[in-house]
């Protein structure tokens, strides 16, 4: 279960808002996340707003999006120009510190079996393989 509220529809002309139906940019920063490695290319078959490439941005992958309304262009365009490097940054950085009080939680708990996975370029525990 994921605890997310839905994202605010920010466009204003009604057929192109219609269609665009954003989600929160954590759905595809956490599914990139999980589920793709640095630098792989991510591919988003209908963009939208763009919300997949800004969240691919954020973790270092490329990204290839399709969109057949062409009006979509220009606000995918001004959307990644628009963000700063500070919100990708401080994503991140809120990230970590989100797995640091995760992990602080986790090894209080006894019933729990100790954490087996460490990431050394983080260095602090992780719960899988694939993170380490
Ligand atoms: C749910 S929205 C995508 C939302 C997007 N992820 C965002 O956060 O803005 C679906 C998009 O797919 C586009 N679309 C629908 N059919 C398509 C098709 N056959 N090929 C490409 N894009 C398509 C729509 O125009 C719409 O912008």
């Amino acid at each position: 279960m994921w605890d997310l509220k839905g994202t605010r529809q920010t466009l204003k002309k009604s057929d192109t808002r219609k269609r665009s139906a954003a989600y929160p940019f954590e759905i595809p920063y956490r599914l990139i996340n999980m589920y793709s490695l640095k630098g792989d290319t991510i591919l988003d078959p209908f963009l939208g707003t763009g919300t997949t490439t800004l969240a691919a941005i954020a973790a270092q992958r490329n990204s290839v999006g399709y969109e057949i309304d062409p009006a979509f262009s220009a606000i995918v365009e001004q959307n990644i120009e628009s963000l700063p490097l500070s919100f990708y940054n401080a994503h991140i950085y809120n990230r970590v510190e989100k797995h640091k009080q995760f992990l602080e939680e986790r090894n209080a708990d006894t019933s729990k079996a100790p954490i087996k996975h460490f990431n050394e370029k983080l260095n602090m525990q992780v719960m899988t393989a694939q993170e380490r």
